[in-house]
């Protein structure tokens, strides 16, 4: 009896136990799931902006350095940006460039035209049957493959990087990561590799030949200028006499600029960029103490439109600039018509001037001679902290190999791919917002500044947006270069 009452008496104890242990399980597990979600985002250590707002990555070097970095960069910035003198200056030699190109542009209309196509068609049909078959074979595996489904690989062949480092006039400082310093060079020999199919080896030679008679400009943010660097640089290796390009105003390329014009004499081409921010208007307005502020009007396109117009193949973007001073407090910043809105939201301004654009584009953009491009946003890699709060990527050397951060694709970019789709123009998605996450090691991060010798370099800024010359750009304008030999030429 008592043996019987003193087993069951702890059976009831166990099995009591065991219903609370299971109970305190669940319940442990479900509070980790919960705390996992929600802290995520903070704690993976390479997030991009998942959230809209949360991730500030700009673009640290064209911010002058102070002590109060987070609330007066942007400001300072905007207002070199609408600095109206240099504004005044520029659009005189601008309109100018832009009748110019306008009647050189028609002028190489009517010669080919009548006949046919352009004399870029007529040269690719000339070449050589045996290139041309193996050619058109990569290229009919291409159709139908997505190009942004898959890895990056490590080429032991010349192929990669397109050009050595240090060899390109048009790499600015703060992309030319190994004059400034950086020792490691792996970084320099990833290939991306498509899942379906292969990427057809880069020929510079190729892209000019394509590029004849016409105009490729780059329109958007300092993402766009490190683009538009490599671009300068993929097609210069096609040159035999690299002396047969240049600025046609005689400018130098600094960050300080937001216009240029790249002529490549042997091709009767140009290769152009267009600073803008946000694709749509900046401007100003006075408060009452009689101080100006920018606002930024979602509802019109911005002034450099007239420069987007004539150019045959445009590639836009922006993003950067949405999530942070401002633009992401959104205080008398968001304008429509002649009112200013006290609040409004930076995603709902950025889902509208998208609209925006994608009006513009249909109302102005032929799509016999046009061919546009949006660049997918580019993922920035700032490690326990942000751009402006100490936030790293030095010391990596390698692309990310696991992890959800391969994975993320920010909501910026449903955003575009929403607008996309309702254009009546074809734009093409340069898809390469995945490709980029798993680039960790590809930043300026603290080689974004000649390094005076004998000073330890500083690791306080770091620049984890932007992409070392060569290296990844390089494989953007790969893939441009690969959709233009599925496209029927504009
Ligand atoms: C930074 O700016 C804020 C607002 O403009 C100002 O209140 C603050 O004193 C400044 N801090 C420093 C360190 O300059
Ligand atoms: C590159 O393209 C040019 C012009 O289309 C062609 O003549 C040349 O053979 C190509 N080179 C290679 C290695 O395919
Ligand atoms: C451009 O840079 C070159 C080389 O650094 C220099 O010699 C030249 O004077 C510069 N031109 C202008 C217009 O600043
Ligand atoms: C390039 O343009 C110039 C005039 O702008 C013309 O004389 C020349 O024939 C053109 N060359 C080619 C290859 O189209
Ligand atoms: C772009 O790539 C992402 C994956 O990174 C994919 O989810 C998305 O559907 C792609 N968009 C288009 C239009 O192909």
């Amino acid at each position: 009896m008592s043996t019987s009452s003193s087993s069951s008496f702890p059976r009831t104890i166990v099995s009591y136990t065991l219903t609370t242990s299971i109970f305190v399980v669940i319940f442990l597990f479900s509070v980790f799931l919960f705390t996992k979600h929600t802290l995520e985002h903070s704690l993976s250590p390479y997030h991009t902006d998942t959230i809209p707002l949360s991730v500030a990555d700009p673009l640290p070097q064209i911010l002058p350095v102070s002590s109060n970095e987070t609330t007066q960069n942007p400001d300072d910035d905007v207002a070199i940006e609408t600095n109206p003198k240099e504004e005044v200056v520029d659009s005189r030699v601008d309109d100018k460039t832009v009748e110019d190109s306008h009647t050189e542009k028609i002028k190489v209309e009517e010669e080919g035209g009548g006949g046919g196509g352009s004399r870029g068609e007529v040269s690719v049909s000339v070449e050589s049957k045996e290139e041309s078959n193996v050619e058109s074979e990569v290229i009919e595996k291409m159709r139908g493959c997505d190009l942004y489904k898959g890895s990056w690989i490590k080429v032991k062949d010349d192929e990669y990087p397109l050009y050595q480092p240090g060899s390109c006039p048009y790499v600015d400082e703060a992309f030319d990561c190994q004059r400034n310093g950086r020792r490691d060079s792996d970084y320099l020999n990833w290939k991306w590799k498509p899942d379906g199919c292969d990427l057809p080896r880069f020929n510079a030679t190729d892209f000019l030949v394509k590029l004849k008679g016409k105009s490729l400009m780059l329109v958007g943010d300092s993402m766009n200028r490190n683009q538009f660097e490599s671009m300068l640089c993929v097609l210069r290796q096609g040159l035999s006499d690299k002396s047969r390009m240049y600025e046609v105003h005689g400018h130098n390329i600094t960050k300080g600029r937001g216009y240029f014009v790249f002529k490549f004499e042997d091709y009767n081409c140009t290769v152009e960029f267009v600073r803008s921010h946000f694709l749509v208007r900046e401007g100003v307005r006075a408060n009452a103490q009689g101080n100006t502020n920018p606002t930024l009007s979602i509802d019109r396109i911005d002034k450099s439109h007239a420069r987007w117009k004539r150019a045959n193949i445009l590639v836009f973007n922006t993003g950067h600039w949405w999530v942070h001073g401002k633009t992401a407090r959104g205080k008398n910043y968001y304008k429509e018509g002649d009112y200013i809105y006290p609040k409004f939201d930076a995603t709902e301004a950025y889902r509208r001037s998208l609209k925006t654009w994608a009006k513009w584009i249909d109302q102005n953009v032929n799509p016999k001679k046009q061919l546009v491009f949006y660049r997918g946003y580019s993922s920035a890699h700032f490690r326990g902290g942000e751009w402006d709060s100490g936030g790293s990527c030095n010391g990596e050397v390698e692309p990310v190999k696991k992890g959800s951060i391969l994975d993320s694709y920010p909501l910026k970019m449903k955003i575009v791919e929403e607008a996309i789709k309702e254009m009546k123009l074809p734009v093409i998605l340069l898809n390469v917002t995945k490709l980029t996450n798993f680039r960790k090691d590809g930043h300026p991060s603290i080689y974004g500044k000649t390094n005076t010798d004998g000073k330890k370099v500083s690791t306080r800024r770091q620049d984890c947006s932007h992409w070392c010359l060569p290296g990844v750009p390089d494989v953007w304008n790969h893939l441009i270069y690969a959709s233009l030999l599925l496209q029927p030429h504009p």
